[in-house]
């Protein structure tokens, strides 16, 4: 029996169904809750099909994917979180956003719930200041395909305890992931160096140094990546690279980290990756 039965997460989206979708695998009852129902809706598709890759591999039979489903439930309300032990927060990527959603869960969680963010590079030591538990914050970034990504990065804020951190090392190591902790710093350890890495892609993209599919290609096969780095971009969402790359560029006031133009227009023109259909590649719908 893992440390923590009453799960709730913040966020039907990408990353918030894979992480519902992990603690249920794990075991725990979870609530997954967004604003509006059809995101949850979406959301709890997006964990029926990725199981359904599992069961279709022998990897889960039908009845696991079953009850894994049914520890899920979904809300619109937030004040569900009165019984959570643990509240994971992988709402939209904006500070003021989650400065909201953190002030809410501190007023109705109980005293002893811990607040998790999945944010990949805000700052978790402001995100903890906004609440009157500061040291039962702290980050836990999950990567994106959740279900299938080992790694679990955790931050700790300036006022993280050690209790909160050493909880959170465990409830890791019990959803099966690897976690691995960094201090609080823009864009962590994950996207400080993916970031960068992809937005100079975009620049041999823009200066016309060779196209996207070679870029990828010579990414793929010459370094073994498993995406190349545009084609990761599109799977992440250019909006979120270019979020992340303000936000090195601001937290460093360092040049380097100067988003390329090409990215800007991108997002400027809704072409965000997979998820609007267009992004460096075309996608069939
Ligand atoms: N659930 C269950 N199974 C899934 C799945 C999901 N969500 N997504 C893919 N799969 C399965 C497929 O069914 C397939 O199974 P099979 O091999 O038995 O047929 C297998 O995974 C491989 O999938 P594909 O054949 O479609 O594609 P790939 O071989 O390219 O693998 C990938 C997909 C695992 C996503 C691989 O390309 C990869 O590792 N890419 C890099 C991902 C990465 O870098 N993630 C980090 C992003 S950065 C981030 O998250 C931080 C954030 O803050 C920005």
């Amino acid at each position: 029996m893992g440390s923590y039965q009453r799960v709730m997460v913040i966020g039907a989206g990408q990353m918030g169904s894979g992480i519902v979708q992990v603690a249920a695998q794990a075991g725990c009852n979870v609530v997954m809750q967004d604003i509006k129902e059809e995101y949850t809706e979406r959301g709890k598709r997006t964990i029926a099909t990725s199981l359904s890759r599992f069961v279709k591999k022998g990897q889960l039979s039908e009845a696991e994917s079953t009850a894994i489903l049914g520890r899920i439930t979904t809300t619109t309300d937030i004040g569900q979180a009165e019984t959570a032990q643990i509240v994971i927060e992988a709402a939209t990527e904006q500070m003021a956003v989650k400065k909201e959603i953190f002030k809410k869960l501190d007023d109705i969680a109980a005293q002893d719930t811990l607040l998790a963010t999945n944010t990949s590079s805000l700052s978790v030591t402001e995100l903890a200041a906004v609440t009157k538990r500061p040291e039962q914050v702290i980050g836990m970034h999950f990567m994106n395909p959740v279900p299938l990504m080992k790694l679990v990065e955790v931050i700790r804020g300036l006022q993280t305890s050690n209790e909160t951190f050493a909880a959170i090392m465990s409830f890791a190591a019990e959803l099966g992931k690897t976690a691995v902790a960094v201090e609080d710093f823009p864009g962590f350890i994950s996207n400080r160096i993916l970031m960068p890495m992809i937005n100079e892609a975009v620049y041999c993209l823009y200066e016309g140094v060779a196209e996207a599919k070679a870029i990828d290609e010579i990414m793929k096969l010459g370094m073994n990546h498993p995406m190349g780095p545009l084609q990761l971009a599109d799977y992440i969402g250019l909006d979120t690279c270019l979020y992340i790359m303000e936000v090195l560029y601001d937290g460093f006031g360092d040049s380097k980290y100067r988003p390329c133009p090409l990215l800007r227009k991108y997002v400027a023109a809704g072409w965000l990756g997979k998820k609007t259909g267009r992004g460096f590649y075309v996608y069939e719908s």
